[in-house]
């Protein structure tokens, strides 16, 4: 008997309404199943419903968007997560753990969101967010110079409650004061005291973690092997980090900035040339960043595209030291006194982040970015300066491309003294700078995102001569999808290592040995995570 056109019609509209009804009934039951577990897991029980936001909240939607830092993970297409657990207290997100687990949805956690290609708020399977900004406190203990911080505070936080104590303390880490600590300390974390302290891991001197029995583990009861791990190997890989102490260094009360420019019609191959032979060895107190961008200037014969050179340093001394520093060391940048401002270090934190001088230091405690753009950024390591003619050809290729610009930030110091097995963050002696490339858009569409994609990825294409090799160096806070085979869920040690060698060189095998230790069946995944070996 042959169906009639109607009665076809209404078996798939009963069949599409069954389908609409199962998904959202899906979705809903994953909601009230994972409050119910919670309660049963955590304390204070009557939060529990109040700390997770299903998809139908009318809060949901702004509290997804709070914490991203990339607008090209902020389209109708981004995957959105089914749930957003936002705890207020340790207990929750043990609970939250065993939680995801019986209800097997892949976490992802996410402290402050500025993860570049948005890897703690974006998944191609089911997920939950794990949202960090409740835990935030920071104890800062001057008698003991040191301080307890939540994974869940901003770097600005921070500077801001060691400031609050001391005149004369502060801590190496980013520039940017909305990054979160919880990726920031986990991946790494550099800033301009680089070359005088090394790197925010450096300083860790305890941690509390949360492991995948849902057990909050300290150094002591989690052992030297899976500190170590946290400490620049990622903290997503092994466990939610509810905190980390940190040392904290001492800094000059009076600091010195300059920021300088050189377009080409400046000698600005010169200069950058013989930056490249003085930068890594200059007085460690020395950290200078180098902005290359394509710029258009204006003259009377019309405009004519170059390059412009931005020096921007911090000098952990007074200017008449910085002078004497750089007139024997660096002469040919031909730095003068007028060009240098002395400051408190708190306002060399504020300078680096751009505020106008003036701004009070209460700015730090906003958690709020002051620009979202769409953007892609790339990582390298220099470790051969390179010559004058590359230099010109690497000016006309950014010329050429006009979009993508590259930052290049001085190693060497206190980073080539500190082993490169001493944390898993391998970059340490024998690279004179670190590159970061950079691109960022304004337009929404997949068509835009293609363009500057493909621009910033033929200026890292084109620099491969010129760059550290077997393995290319790339840092993993400067996050980069591109680099390996990329798939959620990698349960392969050979698809990992192509993404693991090059951000952890031979400190990879270790933390693959620790993460079979610690998740064998790999629950703490994502697209760049470190594979537990088969069992
Ligand atoms: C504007 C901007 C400026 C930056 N400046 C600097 C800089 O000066 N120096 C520098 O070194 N880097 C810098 N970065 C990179 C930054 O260090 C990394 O993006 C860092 O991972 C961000 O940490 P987050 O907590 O904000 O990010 P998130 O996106 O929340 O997390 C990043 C990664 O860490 C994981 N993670 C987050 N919290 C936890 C936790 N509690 N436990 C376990 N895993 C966790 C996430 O799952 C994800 O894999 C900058 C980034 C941006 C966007
Ligand atoms: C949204 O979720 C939050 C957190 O669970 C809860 O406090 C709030 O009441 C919910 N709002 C609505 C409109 O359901
Ligand atoms: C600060 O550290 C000192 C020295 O370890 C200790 O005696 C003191 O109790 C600490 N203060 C606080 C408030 O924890
Ligand atoms: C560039 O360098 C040359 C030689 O080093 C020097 O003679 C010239 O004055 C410099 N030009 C500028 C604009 O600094
Ligand atoms: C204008 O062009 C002429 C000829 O190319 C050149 O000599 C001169 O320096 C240019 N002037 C400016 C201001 O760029
Ligand atoms: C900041 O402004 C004050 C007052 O206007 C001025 O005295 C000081 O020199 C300025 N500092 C810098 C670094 O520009
Ligand atoms: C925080 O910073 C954002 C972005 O710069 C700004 O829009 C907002 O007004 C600031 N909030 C406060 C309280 O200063």
């Amino acid at each position: 008997m042959e169906m009639s056109r109607a009665s076809f019609g209404l078996l798939l509209l009963l069949l599409l309404g069954f389908l609409i009804i199962s998904s959202s009934a899906t979705s809903g039951s994953i909601y009230e199943n994972f409050v119910q577990c919670l309660s049963k897991h955590s304390s204070p029980f009557d939060q529990a419903s109040s700390i997770v936001y299903a998809q139908t909240n009318s809060s949901f939607t702004n509290v997804l968007q709070s914490y991203i830092r990339n607008q090209r993970f902020n389209a109708f297409s981004t995957p959105k997560p089914l749930i957003i657990v936002t705890p207020s207290d340790e207990s929750q997100v043990q609970a939250a753990i065993i939680c995801s687990r019986d209800i097997g949805i892949q976490l992802r956690i996410r402290s402050g969101g500025h993860d570049y290609d948005g890897l703690s708020y974006v998944s191609d399977v089911p997920f939950f967010i794990l949202d960090m900004f409740n835990l935030r406190s920071i104890n800062v203990n001057i008698t003991d110079e040191t301080a307890w911080v939540q994974a869940g505070a901003t770097l600005g936080e921070l500077y801001y409650k060691i400031w609050e104590k001391s005149r004369v303390h502060g801590f190496p880490a980013g520039v940017c004061p909305t990054v979160g600590v919880g990726g920031h300390l986990s991946g790494g974390g550099y800033g301009n005291m680089l070359r005088r302290y090394g790197l925010s891991i450096d300083h860790i001197v305890d941690a509390q973690i949360v492991n995948v029995n849902g057990y909050i583990l300290d150094r002591k009861s989690m052992g030297e092997d899976l500190f170590w791990a946290i400490r620049g190997g990622g903290g997503a890989s092994f466990g939610v980090i509810l905190s980390y102490k940190v040392k904290l260094v001492r800094v000059p009360e009076i600091v010195t900035v300059f920021r300088v420019e050189k377009t080409l019609a400046q000698n600005a191959t010169d200069i950058v040339y013989q930056w490249q032979h003085i930068t890594d060895k200059i007085d460690n107190d020395l950290f200078t960043r180098l902005l290359l961008q394509p710029i258009t200037v204006k003259s009377d014969n019309g405009s004519a595209k170059t390059v412009r050179v931005t020096f921007i340093s911090l000098f952990l001394g007074d200017s008449t030291r910085l002078i004497s520093v750089m007139n024997k060391d660096f002469p040919e940048l031909g730095l003068k006194k007028e060009d240098c401002m002395e400051m408190s270090w708190i306002e060399s934190v504020l300078y680096w982040a751009n505020f106008d001088n003036g701004t009070s230091v209460d700015v730090l405690l906003n958690r709020t970015s002051d620009s979202v753009n769409f953007l892609k950024r790339k990582s390298d390591y220099v470790q051969k300066p390179i010559s004058r003619d590359d230099l010109e050809g690497l000016w006309k290729k950014i010329i050429e491309l006009g979009k993508p610009g590259m930052v290049f930030n001085s190693y060497g110091g206190r980073m080539s003294e500190i082993p490169a097995s001493e944390t898993p963050f391998p970059h340490r002696a024998g690279n004179i700078f670190k590159i970061q490339y950079s691109v960022s858009w304004h337009d929404e569409g997949a068509e835009a995102d293609k363009e500057h994609m493909n621009l910033i990825r033929e200026l890292y294409s084109y620099m491969t001569p010129l760059v550290s090799k077997t393995p290319r160096g790339a840092y993993l806070n400067y996050r980069d999808v591109d680099i390996g085979i990329s798939h959620n869920g990698k349960d392969s040690y050979q698809e990992g290592k192509v993404y693991g060698v090059q951000y952890f060189m031979n400190n990879f095998d270790r933390l693959v040995k620790v993460k079979t230790a610690v998740d064998p069946q790999n629950f703490f995944r994502y697209e760049q995570s470190i594979p537990p070996l088969p069992y």
